[in-house]
């Protein structure tokens, strides 16, 4: 067999992240993957995790196996980080603990696949290029819908609209929670509520990817939409990553919340869900989302998580207008987006030969489409790489 199996290309992301480390020049410039960095470059442990593995390592005394879905404690945190006190909503969710949102969403891709092999998943243009590679890779068909240009300016609403018009009852529609990834447009509540219209009359379900929730413009903002479809009685798949908001990357913490118009059709989905995840990876990781499940619930971590937060927020917030206006001084016409978007990402608009030139001849790697991490800028590198741009444009 390994004979005849087709060798796979590096990873769009994570190929270049490890080019990057393989890369010995001493100036070199990782802009890749979406990793907050401090000023410094250094992408730290947040204090509230440090107390709260603290805690656990004086409380801890098994690490017998977790429920297939995870602790109630994780849950509960969950929940009220999406739908504060709302009973309702409380009601008719159920919530899963996953090794990271790509966890939870392979989880959806799995259970779309057993339950449905005719779903059609619409992902936008342009998207993280996972998912795509989740959703296919379980054999389901996947379309996208108009989104953004390469140069990460929304495109009219209208269009959008229209794709998703072309949706079957059945499909799943994946829709980035807050922080588009990789332009940071993100959609007003009234696009939400648009969608939420379109999705109902299709009989199409959503998937929400969320990644960010906190660093766009604190948790109530950034989990709007998200609210706005399940109170549109949407039926939906909530895949978080708590990777960025409390810095867990390597602890794989992520959830599947889903959530249905009534309590017993979410039941139902809830034990496919159980069954995917089983079949997959049987039950999640534990230490990472005791960790998260302390922060989320304790209320005085939880108000300094909300610390921390906003100064990784306004950190990303402050890079992003001096990468605008170093780039307006320099008289480029590139990250049109970066001024007002929100997250990590934003497009700048180079072309891929212009990203492979800036990686060859100045060790500055950026994503293939042309994507930078504003959180991996700082004040050091943000001149640099604002000269390779104009040098680039120059030559
Ligand atoms: C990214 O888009 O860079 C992050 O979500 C990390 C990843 O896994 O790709």
């Amino acid at each position: 067999m390994f004979r005849s199996v087709p060798g796979a290309p590096p990873d769009p992301i994570l190929g270049l992240s490890a080019a990057f480390q393989a890369d010995d020049r001493d100036d070199k410039i990782n802009l890749t993957v979406g990793v907050y960095c401090e000023a410094d470059g250094s992408t730290p442990v947040l204090d509230v995790i440090r107390t709260a593995e603290q805690r656990l390592y004086d409380t801890e005394r098994s690490k017998t196996y977790l429920p297939i879905t995870g602790s109630p404690l994780f849950a509960r945190g969950v929940r009220t980080l999406l739908f504060g006190d709302d009973a309702d909503l409380a009601a008719r969710s159920a919530v899963a603990d996953t090794p990271g949102g790509t966890g939870a969403l392979s989880v959806v891709a799995r259970l779309a696949w057993v339950t449905s092999h005719t779903t059609t998943v619409w992902i936008s243009n342009p998207t993280w290029p996972n998912h795509r590679a989740v959703f296919a890779d379980q054999g389901l068909g996947v379309q996208s819908y108009r989104y953004a240009d390469a140069s990460g300016r929304r495109l009219p609403m209208a269009e959008l609209l229209e794709d998703l018009g072309r949706a079957n009852a059945g499909d799943l529609v994946v829709l980035h929670g807050c922080c588009h990834n990789p332009t940071g447009a993100d959609l007003t509540p009234s696009e939400w509520s648009q969608i939420a219209e379109v999705l109902l009359a299709r009989g199409a379900a959503a998937v929400v990817d969320t990644a960010y929730v906190g660093l766009g413009d604190g948790i109530e903002p950034d989990t709007a939409g998200i609210r706005i479809l399940a109170e549109a009685g949407v039926e939906l798949f909530v895949c978080l990553s708590f990777s960025k908001n409390l810095g867990l990357y390597a602890e794989r913490v992520g959830a599947l919340v889903t959530v249905g118009p009534g309590a017993e059709a979410v039941h139902l989905v809830d034990s496919r869900v159980k069954a995917c995840a089983r079949s997959i990876y049987s039950n999640p990781p534990k230490h990472g989302g005791e960790s998260a499940a302390i922060v989320l619930t304790d209320p005085e971590l939880h108000a300094a998580w909300l610390d921390e937060l906003a100064v990784m927020r306004q950190r990303i917030n402050g890079l992003r207008s001096q990468l605008a206006d170093q780039l307006a001084g320099a008289g480029l016409d590139l990250c049109p987006g970066v001024a007002t978007g929100r997250g990590l990402f934003s497009l700048t608009g180079l072309t891929s030969d212009e990203v492979v030139r800036l990686r060859t001849e100045r060790g500055i790697y950026l994503v293939e489409n042309g994507r930078i991490n504003v959180a991996a800028l700082t004040e050091d590198n943000i001149p640099l790489v604002v000269d390779a741009f104009a040098r680039l444009r120059q030559s």
